[in-house]
């Protein structure tokens, strides 16, 4: 008789990067979809970015984007408020619901940009708890560096894809200026050529990378201090449109125990980036009794069977490795073989000032 192999088991993971596009473009995702999504792909807590329909850079909409939250949760959840650089007197002192700032320094989806030159400005008025995220590709790292420098305010480099990003980020680190970087895992696994392969669902921001800036960002892997999976949902039918991005909440954790067989990361690599790393980072509180376990199969990631509302994935026919099986938040069974057992709005809406 076969013995069953015996389930891995993790902690419950930290995506600090997520679009759920609740409120306003709930036909690619919604909380509930969003959170539930996530406890399939083993995260149990994920912080959601503000550029929704309508940008979310004041306190108000942040509490009424809060108040959608608290219905329709099933994992813990956080929220970061945005800023145009318009009214600096709501960066100082934010509702208490925002975990970070996010600024968008290139264009991306809901066109909310910050003109770099209003950077140092907006870094001085954040009077808010948490770092300052960014979107900023190689053009703007320098200036972002800078301003931190500048400023002391801490900084959070999302998704780094390319050489020209990581390497003044490392020299910095290096020179004790306070930021922290994530990649995500199709800056990892995917290059240009799938872009190329994809077409229309292989635009994404940064861009997919040519095969040397992705290398060189396995290389300093220990320089990257988070995976955030970006999880950007659009509909097939708004790819085919042009919109930049794609899921991630369920293909991080496969695409991750994969590489791991394949010696390209430790498990320790995987605990660090995805729940202990992020943690630190923003200070988030611990899930006792929380585990999440994994049937070590492995299988070829597809598009179906995903409980994303955008049902798709650039991924399909990779290799990953690891079904969640079962995922425990504070001791209830919340997930369990491609269901979620939490009702909606048991998640928790996470306050950095509690
Ligand atoms: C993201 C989105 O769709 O919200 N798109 C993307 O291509 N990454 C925005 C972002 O993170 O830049
Ligand atoms: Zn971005
Ligand atoms: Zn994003």
């Amino acid at each position: 008789m076969n013995a069953m192999p015996e389930p891995l088991r993790l902690p419950g993971l930290v995506d600090l990067h997520v679009h759920l596009r609740d409120p306003g473009q709930t036909a690619k995702e919604d909380f509930l979809t969003g959170t539930g999504a996530a406890l399939a792909g083993g995260f149990t807590t994920v912080l959601d970015m503000p550029n929704n329909a309508v940008p979310v850079t004041t306190s108000e909409l942040l509490e009424a984007k809060g108040s959608v939250a608290r219905s329709r949760i099933v994992c813990d959840t956080g929220l970061y408020l945005g800023s145009l650089g318009e009214d600096l007197a709501e960066l100082s002192d934010p509702s208490g619901l925002a975990w970070g700032l996010k600024l968008y320094l290139n264009r991306t989806t809901g066109g909310y940009l910050l003109d770099a030159e209003r950077l140092s400005d907006v870094f001085l008025a954040w009077h808010g708890r948490g770092p300052i995220l960014v979107h900023a590709e190689a053009d703007v790292i320098g200036t972002v560096l800078a301003a931190s420098r500048a400023t002391g305010r801490r900084v959070h480099v999302c998704h780094v894809s390319r050489r020209a990003e990581l390497e003044p980020i490392l020299a910095a680190k290096a020179d004790g200026t306070a930021v922290t970087c994530g990649v995500t895992p199709h800056h990892l696994f995917l290059t240009e050529d799938d872009a190329r392969r994809l077409g229309p669902f292989g635009e994404v921001r940064p861009r997919l990378a040519p095969r040397p800036d992705v290398d060189f960002l396995w290389e300093h892997l220990d320089g990257i201090d988070v995976v955030e999976s970006d999880h950007a949902p659009h509909t097939t039918a708004d790819k085919e449109q042009g919109a930049f991005g794609f899921p991630g909440l369920e293909t991080t954790l496969p695409l991750l125990l994969q590489a791991e067989r394949e010696g390209q990361l430790t498990r320790a690599d995987i605990v660090g980036k995805c729940a202990l790393a992020p943690r630190t980072i923003l200070g988030l509180p611990e899930q006792p009794d929380t585990v999440v376990e994994i049937e070590p199969v492995e299988f070829e990631i597809g598009s179906t069977g995903l409980l994303t509302r955008a049902g798709w994935t650039p991924f399909a026919g990779r290799p990953g490795f690891g079904r969640v099986h079962r995922v425990t938040l504070r001791g209830e069974r919340v997930f369990e073989d491609g269901q979620v057992l939490a009702a909606p709005g048991s998640g928790r809406l996470l306050r950095p000032s509690s």
